[in-house]
């Protein structure tokens, strides 16, 4: 990983808009994969697990005129952190982020602050164990999850799974699982303990790496639930939240239900709540 942490760099154009807020830390993960710390607006208030639209401002090509480019972002950071973190592919011709990517500490992004979602604690009935499946940069919401004292407090047992293609894509979920174990403040919050309470369980299918295949594929054989010395999932006891590609969800999705889990939703809280990590 490359850290970013150096003396403030103008961009050409800055947006003066009310909504702009300046990146504060940029960390290069791998050629498509880094992550950005951005101050936190004073009146923003989000449940962890929420998204927000950030972007850049761009030239239309037509009018000339100057206009936010805006897309989706997972909050990756908890509610109470004093900062805002994002983690973000890079899509080469991508028309956000192959100009996000190079953005560096001082610059500013453009952030509007309506933070909505469905992978919330809220979202959810009362359980004993909380999954967490994640492909992809689908692990963002869970970046913050996983460091909100209300997910240990709720649940006996956390687990996140995270399946990527290589094993350099998992970098990011694998240290930020190593510094929430030794977290002092969570450990404090949630009392002794609470790192036993959390497993985390990350696959890789193209590249070798301890444990091969798809979640899907591992749990279908059985062999995730024996890898981690549980059940497999039951309405009674467990509850799910999935972000990753649409044919991803899309598979989980109809294991959840064949497990007898329900997907919820903010107004109608069930067994399990499903998010995309991207459009397509
Ligand atoms: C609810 C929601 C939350 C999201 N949260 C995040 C997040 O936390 N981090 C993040 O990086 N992206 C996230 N996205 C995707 C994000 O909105 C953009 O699509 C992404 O930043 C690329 O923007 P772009 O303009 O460069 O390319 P786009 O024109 O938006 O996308 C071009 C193509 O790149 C691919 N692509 C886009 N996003 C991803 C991705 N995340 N992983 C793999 N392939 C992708 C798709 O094939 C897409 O068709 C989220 C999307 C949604 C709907
Ligand atoms: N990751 C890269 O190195 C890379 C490089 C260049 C371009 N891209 C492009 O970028 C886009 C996104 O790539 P990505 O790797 O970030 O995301 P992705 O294609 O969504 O794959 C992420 C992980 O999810 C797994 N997966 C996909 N469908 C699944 C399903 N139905 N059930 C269970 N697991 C499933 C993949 O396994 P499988 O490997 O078995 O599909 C992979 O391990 C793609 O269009 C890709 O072509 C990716």
């Amino acid at each position: 990983m490359t850290q970013v942490t150096d003396a403030p760099v103008k961009t050409a154009k800055t947006p003066t808009l009310p909504d702009a807020q300046k990146v504060t830390e940029v960390t290069h993960w791998t050629d498509r994969l880094f992550s950005f710390r951005v101050a936190r607006p004073a009146s923003l208030r989000f449940r962890s697990g929420e998204f927000v639209m950030i972007g850049l401002m761009s030239t239309d090509e037509k009018t000339g005129r100057d206009k936010p480019l805006l897309r989706a972002y997972s909050i990756a950071s908890p509610s109470w952190d004093d900062e805002l973190e994002f983690y973000s592919i890079k899509v080469q011709d991508g028309p956000l982020t192959s100009r996000l990517q190079h953005i560096k500490p001082g610059d500013e992004i453009i952030l509007r602050p309506k933070p909505v979602g469905t992978l919330v604690h809220d979202a959810l009935l009362p359980g004993k164990r909380i999954w967490f499946f994640a492909t992809g940069t689908g692990f963002a919401p869970f970046a913050s999850l996983l460091r909100d004292p209300q997910t240990y407090e709720d649940y006996d047992e956390v687990i996140i799974t995270h399946t990527c293609r290589e094993v350099g894509e998992l970098e990011y979920g694998r240290k930020l699982i190593e510094d929430i174990r030794q977290d002092e403040m969570l450990a404090e919050l949630i009392g002794e303990g609470f790192a036993d309470k959390l497993r985390y369980y990350p696959t890789t299918t193209r590249e070798q790496s301890p444990k091969m295949g798809r979640i899907t594929d591992l749990m279908r054989s059985g062999e995730a639930f024996a890898d981690l010395g549980v059940p497999p999932l039951a309405p009674e006891t467990d509850r799910a939240m999935v972000c990753g590609n649409l044919a991803f969800n899309l598979e989980i999705k109809e294991m959840l239900e064949g497990y007898g889990l329900r997907e919820g939703a903010n107004s109608s809280p069930k067994e399990y709540v499903v998010e995309k990590a991207f459009l397509d």
